[in-house]
């Protein structure tokens, strides 16, 4: 495909807010339950969605699987045991630290916000004058310092050292007052008075069986309520699940909610089940069985894509990230030692792919994480990042996983997760069969980001001058012919002198070659053809007056909107062409 040069500077300012209103109106991507008010963080795929979502995850599958000797695919189910989510380590760590910004309410995450040098400024920047004032007065109030207005900028805080900040009266050279710190400020208004961290469970949880489990929550609580003695109805009613864990501890407390709290996880636990928040495990979790039912050997990789969900603390920038979102994963399986080769490869692999769909390939690069960043078992870690309206931002991660999830299952389910190589030595005891667990290069990409991608990489505005010399803006969405969800239009100019049935001719063709064709006879042919291009199909035939008597009709190229004459009949040969070629 061609590289217009338009930098992202060319972008029209307020891109997401033109995309997201394409989306609905043409039909790409609708609000979830948009007539109840709507859901913000779940999104519905329609007609052209649809079928952009699913021709982007067709070709990473062809990509991925079905073009490569070396991997295969799975589908797996989204409920998993849960033990595999406290294997993973998602049951106890999926969560991330969050806190709340105690004069904004603002909540963030604590390992994302910004973390200022000691010595530092720490200036409190209001949303208007009005808010600065009620700000001030709070913060007066609530922890005994009266911090300096400049517009609507709070001055006065400073940071000491990493644990202290202090209070500075105006042209006072050292501290009138100093507050523990944990080194970061609220992300919005620099904030450093915050509450404490708090962790919140970010799978979302569901029951199995078809009882419900609120029936004998309901019954337990009435009993334990109307007891005497709280801690000691729990200890008769829990026995020895009430001597450790979560409800030992509120008991030792003292503390009535967490007590009850506890109870009620003791009486769901048996039944709970969690959605998936990732493909990915499902590929170790089966890793036996694929490898055994193939006879495979390392290297292979099974790759896996679908829904995930994540209860987000921010759903944010429409579908970049929600609730429910779709993910294309694969787990390579290496030989310990080899995975420095296999990351090298897995990482051309993939900008490859990225860039290969791209208008505007140097929209997409890599990012390097540094060790404080990675996981600790991870030995190497890059994301693919894509420029969004917003900046830099991830789009797939690529991960050097070590043999860790697989050590990890091996752990929590008693089987042996391993590859005996019978042909190999085992490096230490130079003995064969060597016995190992495979190393695993993981690439982890989002599909409904990915397909954001595209669609801020294809949408254009064109200022162009019209018949009558008046200027005019086409919108036009470059995306590539192979993800655009209709690859060919066929149009008759009028509705009548034999055209639509011309067209309909051409359009079973089409169809029968397993093109993805649309008639279209609505409008004039002026707003058909501006209504593909706002969608993205990049051809249009049109059939004419001249059609009638000889035969031919004219192909449209949807970038550069020239038109050639060819003869019907060779019409599905030649968009197929140009579709190969694209
Ligand atoms: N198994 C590894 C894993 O899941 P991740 O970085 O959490 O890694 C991989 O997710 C990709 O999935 C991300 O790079 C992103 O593209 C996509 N993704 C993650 N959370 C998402 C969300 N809430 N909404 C949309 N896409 C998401």
């Amino acid at each position: 495909m061609t590289t217009s040069p338009s930098p992202a500077a060319a972008r029209p300012a307020d891109l997401m807010k033109k995309l997201v209103a394409l989306c609905k109106s043409r039909g790409f991507v609708f609000q979830s339950s948009e007539i109840y008010g709507g859901l913000k963080s779940a999104y519905d795929y329609g007609p052209l969605g649809a079928e952009l979502k699913r021709n982007l995850m067709g070709e990473w599958w062809k990509d991925m699987v079905t073009t490569r000797e070396n991997v295969v695919g799975l589908d797996a189910s989204i409920i998993m045991h849960p033990d595999v989510w406290r294997a993973s380590g998602h049951a106890a760590g999926f969560s991330d630290p969050l806190v709340d910004d105690l004069v904004s309410k603002e909540r963030f995450r604590a390992d994302k916000a910004p973390r200022p040098s000691p010595g530092d400024e720490l200036p409190i920047t209001c949303p208007d004058k009005g808010v600065a004032k009620d700000w001030a007065e709070q913060i007066e109030k609530r922890f005994g310092v009266a911090l300096e207005r400049d517009a609507n900028v709070l001055r006065g805080m400073r940071a000491l050292d990493a644990k202290t900040v202090g209070f500075f009266p105006k042209g006072a050279t050292s501290a009138a007052q100093t507050f523990p710190w944990r080194g970061y400020v609220s992300p919005t208004f620099g904030s450093p008075f915050l509450s404490d961290e708090r962790q919140f469970n970010l799978m979302f949880r569901t029951a199995l069986g078809a009882v419900d489990p609120m029936q004998d929550v309901a019954i337990v609580l009435a009993e334990l309520t109307a007891a005497p003695e709280l801690a000691a109805a729990l200890k008769a009613k829990f026995g020895a699940a009430a001597d450790e864990g979560a409800l030992a501890k509120a008991i030792a407390d003292g503390d009535r909610t967490r007590m009850l709290r506890a109870a009620i996880e003791q009486i769901t636990s048996p039944n709970m089940a969690f959605l998936r928040p990732e493909t990915a495990q499902a590929m170790f979790v089966q890793f036996k069985n694929v490898m055994d039912s193939l006879g495979l050997k390392p290297p292979f990789g099974i790759a896996q894509m679908g829904k995930s969900f994540r209860n987000e603390v921010t759903v944010e920038h429409f579908i970049f990230r929600s609730c429910e979102f779709e993910q294309m994963e694969m787990e390579f399986f290496c030989e310990p030692g080899t995975q420095k080769e296999w990351m090298a490869y897995w990482k051309e692999q993939r900008m490859a792919f990225w860039r290969r769909y791209a208008n505007y390939p140097e929209h997409f690069k890599f990012r390097q994480h540094a060790s404080d960043e990675m996981a600790f078992y991870a030995d190497d870690c890059y994301d693919v990042e894509y420029l969004y309206p917003w900046g830099w931002g991830e789009l797939e991660g690529i991960a050097s996983r070590t043999d860790y999830d697989l050590s990890q299952h091996e752990k929590h389910s008693g089987v042996k997760l391993r590859y005996v190589d019978q042909e190999k030595e085992d490096p230490e005891t130079k003995k064969k069969p060597w016995i190992y667990k495979p190393y695993v290069i993981e690439p982890a990409a989002g599909a409904t980001r990915g397909l954001l991608c595209f669609l801020l990489d294809a949408y254009h505005e064109e200022q162009r001058t019209d018949a009558e010399g008046k200027p005019v803006t086409r919108t036009v969405l470059k995306l590539h012919p192979k993800l655009a969800p209709i690859t060919c239009a066929v149009l008759p100019l009028v509705r009548k002198d034999g055209h639509p049935e011309k067209a309909r001719e051409i359009i079973q063709a089409l169809l029968a070659a397993g093109v993805a064709a649309k008639y279209d006879e609505k409008h004039a042919i002026g707003k058909r053809y501006a209504r593909h291009d706002e969608i993205g199909t990049p051809w249009c035939i049109t059939v004419d007056g001249q059609t009638i008597a000889d035969g031919t009709v004219t192909l449209r190229d949807r970038d550069t909107t020239q038109q050639v004459r060819i003869p019907a009949t060779e019409a599905v040969q030649q968009v197929r062409e140009r579709l190969e070629k694209a």
